[in-house]
């Protein structure tokens, strides 16, 4: 067993950072909601440290949130961050008042602030101070107003005289602000810090992460069947690999083909898993049965109930021909989990559904599978590498479930999806070639739905426009368009044009998100 590090969740929108954070530094965490974390939790759980997390509650106010007692008993170190901090005074024997949100004398404090140090130094505060103060991010309405015996100040902030405090031989750790945003720059040293102390010796791996993912997989799984719903996304693909390296051929994947992929993309995936993973595949051709519910229809929102409604259908279909199938996997990353933790609900969590097999599990009485969901992003990127999957797969941009549908405004048809297609492969291998995949967030063509007048040796031709996207993103929230060169972007038009037939204009999408959106659609 790895050493685990608990954070126990008091409702902050940043908690989910915190965990990020400790997976950079190779520590193994898990954040579980403050109404979980009894005493028989603890025991068996065993963290070596502990952190509370921010939250929106005031201590102040009875029946706020607490943790268990016993947690101070269990001899580790603790980190209070804000509420956390907050609730640690209290329960230690310190005080907290209410704070004044705004006008003259409040003690509220919201955004950016410095902390100074005191006389008194810290290992928990090593690398901190070296310039003499620190920035930090505060965001409290409530301050602690007496230190809880054996706590001492280390910081302090105009605004919060006990900004960093600590009982040492307790290895107690509480602060007002927030390390674990962007814009406490440093604090990234504090955790470090923190779980050195704690004995942490930054071991945990990926490696380790998928022995145990297997582990975990064959004790819920037992003998019984897996279906699992293939994209030729990363999150599935990493999903059903890991699953097949634990129970083989009790997995089936079923690939949904809508007839709305890029080119040649079935046969990749078919030959990525089939032929190469030998994992058992039911390649769901039914592109006729998609493209002819569609036809006519050019509305964005009923191309996508569609596509959605079909989507279920078909995998169902597919599904219950997999006979005594118990479970169902996912590929639930980690933010979708945190995100559905209700702050105020009750001790279950519930997960978001996924857009491509929403309510299904439900439908079809499956129990879910989500080896990932302990997992960011990267961290299944890293995953996938560690289970031998290629760059090309690993590395890929989002691609939505509706596919090519949203990138073809107006009415759909197979002739223009082939015309989308082959601009798409031409763009993307231009993109290749330039080494420009792997910074751009979102890269794609959409043909638009008018014909314009080009002429092509002597002749007029009558052809679809084009217009190209590429985008630059965190998290497809907000984007902004790539910055081609010239250069770069006539050579594109000019291949696109010639190798190309039915296109004889291309344009460069120059929105951002917001106002635009990422899709044309
Ligand atoms: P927009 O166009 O909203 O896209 O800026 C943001 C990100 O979401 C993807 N997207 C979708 N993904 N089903 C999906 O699975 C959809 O209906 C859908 N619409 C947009 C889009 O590709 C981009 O990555």
């Amino acid at each position: 067993m790895t050493d685990q590090l608990l954070i126990i969740d008091f409702g902050s929108q940043v908690t989910q950072l915190i965990a990020r954070r400790l997976r950079e530094l190779n520590v193994y965490c898990e954040i579980h909601p403050f109404q979980n974390v009894t005493d028989a939790f603890l025991a068996e759980f065993r963290p070596k440290a502990v952190i509370f997390s921010g939250g929106p509650d005031s201590v102040v106010r009875e029946g706020s949130p607490r943790p268990p007692a016993s947690v101070y008993q269990l001899g580790v170190p603790i980190l209070g961050i804000c509420y956390g901090q907050q609730v640690m005074m209290q329960d230690l024997g310190g005080q907290v008042e209410g704070g004044k949100i705004s006008g003259g004398g409040g003690t509220a404090e919201f955004g950016r602030a410095y902390v100074t140090p005191t006389e008194q130094r810290l290992p928990f505060l090593d690398g901190w101070f070296e310039e003499g103060r620190e920035q930090v991010w505060m965001s409290h309405g409530d301050h602690v107003s007496r230190l809880a015996p054996g706590f001492e100040v280390f910081g302090t902030s105009p605004n919060a005289p006990f900004a960093i405090t600590a009982d040492p031989a307790r290895r107690f750790y509480a602060v007002q602000f927030h390390p674990e945003v962007h814009h406490t720059p440093n604090g990234r040293r504090l955790y470090e810090n923190f779980v050195r102390q704690a004995g942490f010796t930054g071991d945990w791996t990926m490696g380790a992460y998928r022995e145990e993912a297997i582990r975990k997989i064959r004790e819920q799984v037992g003998d019984k069947k897996v279906i699992c719903g293939l994209s030729g996304g990363v999150d599935s693909s990493v999903a059903a690999v890991l699953i097949h390296e634990a129970i083989g051929d009790q997995l089936t994947c079923v690939f949904v083909d809508h007839g709305l992929l890029r080119l040649g993309e079935a046969e990749e995936v078919v030959a990525m898993f089939r032929d190469h993973y030998n994992i058992r595949l039911i390649h769901a051709d039914e592109q006729e049965l998609f493209l002819s519910a569609l036809e006519g229809v050019s509305d964005p929102e009923v191309k996508r109930k569609t596509i959605g409604k079909l989507f279920i259908d078909v995998f169902q279909k597919h599904a219950n021909s997999i006979e005594g199938a118990e479970f169902l996997a996912q590929g639930t990353l980690y933010p979708d989990v945190i995100e559905s933790v209700s702050f105020s609900g009750g001790p279950s969590v519930t997960i978001k559904s996924h857009h491509n097999v929403g309510g299904l599990p439900e439908k079809m009485g499956l129990k879910l599978v989500e080896p990932l969901r302990e997992l960011f992003k990267d961290e299944v990127r890293a995953l996938g590498r560690e289970l031998g999957l290629p760059d090309s797969f690993i590395g890929r941009h989002p691609f939505p479930g509706p596919g090519l549908a949203i990138r073809c405004p107006g009415e759909i048809t197979r002739a223009k999806l082939d015309i989308l297609r082959k601009a798409d492969a031409v763009y993307i291998d231009q993109i290749r070639r330039h080494g420009l995949y792997d910074e751009i967030w979102q890269a794609f063509v959409a043909i638009l739905p008018v014909r314009t007048v080009g002429v092509m040796g002597d002749g007029r031709t009558y052809d679809y426009a084009c217009a190209l996207r590429a985008v630059t993103s965190v998290d497809g929230m907000t984007a902004d368009y790539y910055p081609f060169s010239h250069e770069f972007l006539g050579e594109t038009a000019t291949r696109i044009i010639n190798e190309v037939e039915g296109i004889n204009r291309v344009t460069y999408d120059i929105t951002s998100k917001p106002p635009g959106t990422i899709e044309w659609e």
